[in-house]
């Protein structure tokens, strides 16, 4: 049985005072919760402060991006060995705002996926359609084209250490979640495309569903066999739905 993770992704979201706040309620609550794991991602200026905040706790902390590179003439990024120093276990890589706004390719993707694995990171990798490729019956081409970018680059095996997030770019912080079946279909459809690979790597990982979770959808989507937990935006900000959508997931 796959243990759930729940994340939340701040986004560009937070201040000195509101984490404080916000946090101070999730430890309250999720400190030590059983059968799920739990997992904050936070700009970059705070985790020094989750890792203030979070060590000794059951909750975890991680980025929402992170340069492919190690070092260097890269002025605005951020390498592996750096949120490493501040305790992360997570970092995302290519959500689809980083995608669609920031260019990110799926092989950019892919060397930050395994820039992040061989600093001993766990990347979150973020896959997911637009509407247009919903409506256009390409969701599973979309889809497999970005796991095989990092499949190709990295192999099978490397996903065994890995989360995948499937994340419908249609239900990214639009209130249009993915019904249960629409995202049971795309999960079973990933692990099915790893399992053909590597049996052993697609049981083992951790598929979260992304877009519009909030409490009153999260536990009908995690009963779902192929959702693993959930990633979570708008909702993560707010503790008493953040709480209610782990303890679902536990
Ligand atoms: P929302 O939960 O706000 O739809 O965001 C999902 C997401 O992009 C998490 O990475």
């Amino acid at each position: 049985m796959r243990r759930k993770l729940v994340a939340g992704n701040w986004k560009m979201h937070g201040s000195l005072a509101e984490n404080q706040a916000l946090l101070g309620a999730l430890k309250a609550a999720l400190n030590g919760l059983q059968g799920a794991g739990v997992a904050v991602c936070a700009p970059f200026p705070y985790l020094a402060q989750l890792q203030a905040e979070l060590s000794g706790t059951t909750l975890a902390w991680g980025a929402q991006n992170v340069s492919e590179h190690a070092k260097g003439a890269f002025t605005g990024e951020v390498s592996t060995s750096m949120l490493k120093d501040f305790g992360c276990t997570y970092a995302i890589v290519g959500h689809s705002e980083r995608r669609s706004l920031y260019g990110e390719s799926d092989e950019t993707v892919a060397k930050k996926f395994m820039a992040a694995q061989a600093a001993g990171l766990i990347p979150i990798l973020c896959v997911g359609e637009t509407l247009a490729e919903r409506e256009g019956n390409i969701t599973e081409q979309v889809v497999g084209r970005q796991l095989d970018a990092v499949i190709n680059a990295a192999g099978v095996e490397a996903l065994a250490k890995a989360v995948v997030a499937y994340e419908p770019v249609w239900a990214i912080g639009t209130g249009k979640t993915a019904t249960p079946g629409q995202a049971q279909a795309v999960h079973a459809f990933i692990r099915g495309k790893i399992a053909g690979l590597n049996k052993a790597a697609a049981d083992g990982l951790v598929i979260q569903y992304g877009g519009s979770v909030k409490a009153a959808n999260a536990a009908e989507l995690f009963s779902q066999p192929d959702i693993d937990g959930g990633l979570i935006g708008g909702a993560s900000l707010i503790a008493d739905e953040f709480i209610a959508i782990c303890k679902a997931a536990a």
